[in-house]
């Protein structure tokens, strides 16, 4: 058995700031945004839509576009950094809502390479003969953890004027990590086909030293209690970033994965039509082509109009090729991801 893509759909909320928007609730430019990471504007969630509402969303979309019905999945896997609430996660939510049967349900935490971790279990799963239909979600929310305060009534349009000082300052402060991130969905269906193409090749990887270069250590359970007043005031709850560090590992462990995964299927790198890459800044991606020695068409982007939406990342790219007719059937494309644990990997997949 092979693990083919047979259905894809995406979600991502209404809202949309643009790095403009931004430039009135904290210091920053449009022009360093766009120029240092390649976002032009980011989708945020209302108050009260989570990672489980877009990933059903586009969980019930890539269903009928492969043709099936939330009875012929037998597996799902959702990937968020940002779950609706700690427990349970959000797959029990999402096979509910879906209407899917009584499968097996679970959530991997993988943040950046949590799709990429989630491709690699389904194939598994296919191809050792538990499952025939996978349904894998990417799926985030990240505006909860944007410390914007009352500044968000400035985006979403609900009043006029200035910012608050004390909030204008604690955004500024952000602004770093916080212009990178946008929120969306992508969902993917697998199935098992016999003597089909499919899944060639793949590598998982996590380095725990590099575990402090993105970390939110509030809430947690070696905190008692896991969750208090003390750990907002110290903005526990706020990731630390430590950009360029992850940046040099990024461009780095990216290039090394797929030249692991093509060597793995005896394939030439320069065979893969196209690379499905995490989408965390443009520099990033510029980095990865020039050491790959190919263009945008290989390595395609659109930062640009989401910016870095973690696990929902790869499926969003990969519905937009195939929407717009750019993995023809007999394509060689490449899944890598590179994020916080550190974790990243590469999945080689031959189109049908
Ligand atoms: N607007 C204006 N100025 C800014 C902004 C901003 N939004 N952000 C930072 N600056 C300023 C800084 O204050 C600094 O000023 P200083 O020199 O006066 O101190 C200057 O710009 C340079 O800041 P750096 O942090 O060095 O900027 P850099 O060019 O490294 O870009 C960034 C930072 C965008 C975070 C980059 O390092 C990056 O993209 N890193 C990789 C991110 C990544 O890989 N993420 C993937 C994992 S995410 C996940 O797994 C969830």
């Amino acid at each position: 058995m092979r693990s083919v893509i047979i259905g894809t759909g995406t979600a991502v909320p209404d809202q949309v700031v643009t790095n403009h928007d931004l430039v009135k609730i904290m210091d920053t430019s449009d022009e360093w945004i766009t120029k240092r990471t390649g976002v032009v504007q980011r989708h945020y969630c209302a108050p009260g839509i989570g990672s489980s509402h877009l990933a059903i969303q586009a969980g019930r979309d890539a269903i009928a576009d492969a043709g099936l019905l939330p009875d012929d999945i037998d597996l799902l896997i959702t990937a968020t950094m940002t779950p609706d609430e700690f427990v349970p996660g959000i797959a029990p939510t999402v096979q509910n809502e879906l209407g899917l049967g009584m499968i097996g349900a679970f959530d991997v935490r993988q943040q950046c390479s949590g799709f990429l971790y989630g491709l690699d279990i389904a194939d598994a799963a296919i191809v050792s003969g538990r499952a025939t239909n996978v349904l894998i979600i990417g799926a985030e929310s990240h505006a909860g953890y944007l410390p914007f305060g009352s500044s968000w009534e400035l985006l979403r349009g609900e009043r006029d004027g200035s910012p608050d000082q004390a909030e204008y300052d604690a955004a500024t402060e952000s602004r770093g990590w916080s212009v990178l991130f946008g929120d969306g969905a992508g969902a993917m269906v697998m199935q098992a086909q016999p003597d089909a193409p499919g899944v060639l090749s793949s590598v998982l990887n996590t380095d725990g030293t590099l575990a402090d270069l993105i970390r939110v250590e509030a809430a947690g359970f070696k905190h008692q209690p896991w969750l208090d007043v003390a750990q907002i005031t110290s903005n526990m709850h706020l990731p630390t970033f430590n950009g360029l560090e992850l940046f040099r590992q990024a461009a780095r462990r990216m290039p090394e994965a797929v030249r692991s995964v093509a060597a793995q299927a005896g394939v030439a790198v320069e065979e893969i039509d196209v690379v499905v890459a995490h989408q965390a800044n443009e520099r990033i991606l510029d980095a990865v082509r020039k050491e790959m020695h190919v263009d945008a068409t290989v390595i395609p982007s659109n930062i640009a109009r989401y910016g870095n939406t973690t696990a929902a990342t790869l499926p969003l790219m990969f519905h937009e090729l195939r929407e717009t007719g750019r993995v023809p059937s007999g394509s060689l494309v490449c899944f890598t991801a590179f994020g916080a644990g550190a974790h990243w990997g590469a999945l080689l997949y031959r189109h049908p």
